[in-house]
């Protein structure tokens, strides 16, 4: 996040002594940094040790539900068929996964104690249905529908649900940082005033009371494909302060100010964020192009370089039949892709488009895994026939 953040105490000169309210017990400095110390980083002051941990153990987790022999398709699923509930980290069924990237759904029906940890990756929460909370040591972040949490590599944190009853997330995990595209910014990190968003719609942690309670607190710990427990001796949220720019942030799809054009316009347009091997984008209601023979909807093509995933909100989506709320859609790179019959003319003299879906182009092909077989449209890749 390129924004500098502050909540609660802390002292006026960093790595410099900061005592408890008895005077003689020290508050204890974390430095969470990023690419090692050239990234975005910031300071937390803990009760106690961040350290401490009293036992470990390896937790056995069902295989990533490989499909080996998926065929080389047009695919669409429609996610919101699968079975799989849960608390906000065991309800997670992944769909789509490469070597960086793994793209999952999670169907909320519980909420847990437990903590969780992901030691591998960077977290993109999308909320498509479902209010509640997300606490870390920065603080508290609401959530509802439409927003887009990132929560930093190795963020200890825990989400509660108001209600139990319609919660959807769609959730990406990156080996590398969510940033906000260079192009968007200036040279002091300002955001520029083309781009789609400006500062004041993020959303930061808000204050949240630090909680020294002690006792075992379970934590599981994710370090990409091995989960492990952490019995921690203290509340993991024992922070009396922070500061700097690395921490959850939100931002609600329905804050994002698309671009149109005279005539059609490729999906860079949409960008939201980047990481080294794939970028998010927003697709949200518009004007069409208005040159007088536009075609709105896009031209067949082929992105030889990138997988093409869309995860479908709300609305009409303009180039796609047959997909629903909760649909995915995988169009792998070596293969072109467009409008399916119809389509094409139906958009010719279209004004707008009320459709909301997020994208994710990643550099590295995505592997379908059985639950993509498990709730497949079946007639989708011969859709074009
Ligand atoms: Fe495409």
């Amino acid at each position: 996040m390129p924004f500098y953040h502050r909540l609660g105490e802390i002292p006026r000169v960093k790595h410099t002594t900061f005592y408890q309210p008895d005077g003689k017990t020290l508050y204890r400095e974390e430095l969470v940094t990023s690419k090692g110390f050239s990234g975005t980083y910031s300071i937390l002051y803990h009760h106690f040790l961040p350290t401490a941990v009293k036992s470990v153990k390896e937790l056995r987790v069902k295989d990533n539900h490989a499909w080996p022999e998926a065929p080389a398709l047009y695919y669409h699923c429609y996610t919101d068929l699968s079975k799989k509930t849960g608390d906000f980290i065991s309800a997670r069924e992944d769909f789509l996964v490469n070597s960086t990237c793994k793209i999952s759904c999670a169907r909320v029906t519980e909420n847990t104690d437990t903590f969780y940890r992901n030691g591998g990756g960077s977290e993109y929460i999308f909320i498509h249905q479902g209010t509640g909370t997300l606490y870390s040591p920065f603080g508290q972040n609401n959530f509802g529908p439409g927003d887009q949490i990132v929560v930093p590599r190795a963020t200890t944190y825990q989400m509660k649900f108001d209600d139990l009853t319609r919660n959807k997330l769609m959730i990406i995990e990156s080996d590398s940082a969510f940033e906000i595209p260079g192009h968007y910014k200036n040279e002091y990190g300002q955001l520029l005033e083309h781009a789609p968003y400006s500062e004041r719609v993020f959303r930061a942690p808000a204050y949240l009371e630090p909680n020294t309670a002690k006792g075992d607190f379970r934590i599981i710990v994710k370090m990409k494909d091995r989960f492990f427990e952490h019995i921690v001796p203290h509340h993991p949220f024992g922070v009396v302060g922070w500061d700097g720019y690395l921490y959850p942030f939100t931002f609600n799809i329905k804050d994002y100010h698309p671009k149109v054009g005279r005539i059609h316009l490729p999906p860079p347009v949409h960008l939201l964020y980047k990481t080294s091997t794939f970028v998010v984008c927003n697709f949200v209601p518009r004007l069409f192009d208005f040159h007088e023979n536009a075609i709105p909807a896009p031209y067949f093509h082929s992105n030889i370089d990138s997988d093409e995933v869309l995860y479908y909100v709300e609305g009409d989506f303009m180039s796609r039949k047959g997909v629903k709320e909760g649909s995915i859609t995988l169009h792998p790179g070596g293969m072109p892709h467009g409008p399916q019959p119809g389509k094409t003319e139906a958009s010719i003299g279209a004004r707008a488009t009320e459709e909301y879906a997020v994208m994710i182009d990643t550099y590295e092909a995505l592997r379908p895994t059985l639950a993509v077989k498990e709730t497949i449209d079946k007639d989708y890749a011969k859709s074009w026939l």
